[in-house]
C-alpha cells in the first residue's frame, strides 16, 4: 500500500463523526420521527428530511463516502450507547447476572426477534452470525456418502466451503450450478435449480439476496419446487434480513441463517438461526446436549460463555428498526440503489451485474469494460474517496456498491460522476 494511502486510511478511521444522544436518545428521536408517522414507504423513500434525521444518529465518516455497508453496518447511536450500558450493567456483577438474570433477558430478546422474523420463539436461536447459523445445520444434519447438495456459483464462499468439507468428511456430492445475473422470470430461476435435483438430493442452499450482486432470489417458489421433490431447503438470509420486508415462514425454507450486524445494525457478532418446528429433530447440536428433547430448539443454545451484552443490544436495534419501519427502510434502500444505477446504465462501457426492478434492493454491482474490478475500486477510492469493494470471480466482475440509510443523494451523485469519468478514460 502506498504511504499516502496508508496515512489516508489512518485519517479516515479517525474521521468518523460519532453522534452522542445520551440515555433518552432513542425516545427523543422517536418523538421527532412522530411527525412522519403517516408517511408511506413509497413517499418515505424520497423524503430527505426524514432520512437526515436518521443520518444524524449514524457515525458518518467525514473523510470518505462509505458505499461498502455490506460487510457490516455501523450501529446507530441509540443502539451503540445502549450496548455500552448493557456491558457496564453486566460487568457490575457478572456471575450474579449470568446465573440469576441472563435467562429471562435472553428469552425476552429472543421473543422480540421472533416477532420481527414473524415466527414462533421456539423456532429460533440467537447465534453470532450467519456462518455459525448455517454451520449448525450443514454440520448438524445426517448426511451419507452419495447424498447430494445443490448450491450455486454466487452463494457465499464460506457456505460453499462448509459443504465442501462435508464432501470430504461424509462423501457428500456438492452440485454447484450457475445462475443467471439477469433472470427473465422467476420460472427461469426455479427451472435452473430444478434441473440440478436428482433422487439423491438431500439439501438445497439458497441465498435470499446474493451478496456479490444484490440479486434477490424467488426463494418461496424455488423452495416449493424443492419440497415437492422431497429436498430440504437451507436459506442464507445474511443480506435480506431487516433489509427487505419479509417473514421467515413466508419463504418456506426449512432452515435459515441471518446476520443481525448487517441490516438490523446490531453490534458485531449477532445472528439468527431459524429451524422449522418439524425439522428441529433433524439437526444434531454441535455442542453436545442430551438434556433437552430432540425437537426442542434449546438443544442448540448450549454455546458456553460469550459477550451477552451483544444479545441485549439486539432489542435496542429492533426498536430502532421498527421506528423507521421495515417497509420504509426497504423502499429507501431500493430508491438509493436505483438512483445511481439508473444514472450510469446508459454510459458507454459501463455494465451492471445487478438485475433491474424488484429483483434487487440496496446492493448493486457495476463494472467498466477495460478496467479490472480492483482497478475500478481503487480508482474510486484513491481519486474520489468513495469506498466500495471489488468482486472478481466468475461470473461477477465489478465493484459492489452498498449505500446505507445515512447515504445521501449527493453521495451518489459523486459516485455517478466518478463512474462517468472513469468510463470515459478507460
Ligand atoms: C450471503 C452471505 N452469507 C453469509 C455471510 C457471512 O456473514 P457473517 O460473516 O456475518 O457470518 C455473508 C457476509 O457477507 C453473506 O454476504
Amino acid at each position: 500500500m502506498a504511504t499516502s494511502r496508508r496515512s489516508f486510511l489512518r485519517t479516515a478511521a479517525a474521521g468518523a463523526v460519532v453522534p452522542v444522544l445520551g440515555p433518552r436518545g432513542l425516545d427523543s428521536l422517536e418523538r421527532r420521527l412522530e411527525a412522519y408517522s403517516g408517511l408511506s414507504p413509497a413517499s418515505a423513500a424520497r423524503e430527505e428530511d426524514f432520512w437526515s434525521e436518521i443520518r444524524r444518529v449514524f457515525p458518518v465518516s467525514s473523510d470518505y463516502i462509505n458505499l461498502e455497508n455490506g460487510y457490516a453496518s455501523p450501529q446507530p447511536a441509540p443502539t451503540y450507547e445502549a450496548f455500552g450500558r448493557h456491558e457496564a450493567a453486566v460487568n457490575r456483577g457478572v456471575s450474579f447476572y449470568m446465573r440469576r438474570k441472563r435467562a429471562a433477558d435472553y428469552l425476552s430478546v429472543k421473543t422480540q426477534l421472533a416477532a420481527l422474523a414473524g415466527c414462533p420463539a421456539d423456532e429460533i436461536v440467537i447465534t453470532r452470525n450467519t456462518t455459525e447459523s448455517m454451520a449448525t445445520v450443514i454440520h448438524g444434519v445426517d448426511l451419507s456418502p452419495g447424498d447430494e447438495a445443490v448450491m450455486c456459483d454466487q452463494d457465499y464462499g464460506s457456505m460453499l466451503e462448509q459443504f465442501r468439507q462435508q464432501s470430504r468428511r461424509r462423501g457428500l456430492k456438492c452440485v454447484e450450478i450457475g445462475i443467471p445475473l439477469h433472470p427473465k422470470s422467476d420460472e427461469e430461476m426455479v427451472e435452473t435449480y430444478a434441473r440440478a435435483i436428482t433422487p439423491r438430493t438431500k439439501l438445497l442452499l439458497l441465498s435470499h439476496m446474493v451478496n456479490v450482486t444484490g440479486q434477490i432470489l424467488p426463494v418461496r417458489k424455488i423452495a416449493d419446487m424443492a419440497h415437492a421433490r422431497g429436498v430440504g431447503v437451507i436459506v442464507d438470509a445474511a443480506h435480506s434480513f431487516a433489509h427487505i420486508a419479509f417473514t421467515v415462514p413466508g419463504l418456506d425454507g426449512d432452515y435459515l441463517g441471518a446476520s443481525l450486524h448487517k441490516w438490523l445494525c446490531t453490534p458485531l457478532g449477532a445472528g439468527l438461526l431459524h429451524i422449522r418446528k418439524d425439522k428441529i429433530r433433524t439437526v444434531w447440536p454441535l455442542f453436545g446436549e442430551t438434556s433437552v428433547p430432540d425437537d426442542d430448539i434449546r438443544k442448540l443454545e448450549r454455546i458456553g460463555t460469550h459477550p451477552v451484552w451483544t444479545i441485549l443490544a439486539i432489542a435496542d436495534a429492533i426498536r430502532f428498526h421498527t421506528m423507521i419501519g421495515a417497509g420504509r427502510k426497504e423502499a429507501r434502500l431500493r430508491f438509493l440503489q436505483q438512483y445511481w444505477t439508473d444514472r450510469v446504465r446508459g454510459i458507454p462501457k459501463v455494465y451492471l451485474n445487478t438485475p433491474a426492478g424488484d429483483r434487487a434492493c440496496g446492493i448493486a454491482n457495476v463494472g467498466i469494460t477495460g478496467m479490472t474490478p480492483a482497478a475500478l475500486a481503487d480508482a474510486l477510492f484513491d481519486k474520489y474517496r468513495i469506498y466500495t469493494v471489488a468482486i472478481d470471480m466468475v461470473p461477477v466482475k465489478g465493484t459492489r456498491v452498498t449505500p446505507h440509510l445515512y447515504t445521501t443523494t449527493a453521495d451518489l451523485d459523486a459516485l455517478v460522476k466518478a463512474i462517468g469519468e472513469l468510463a470515459r478514460a478507460a
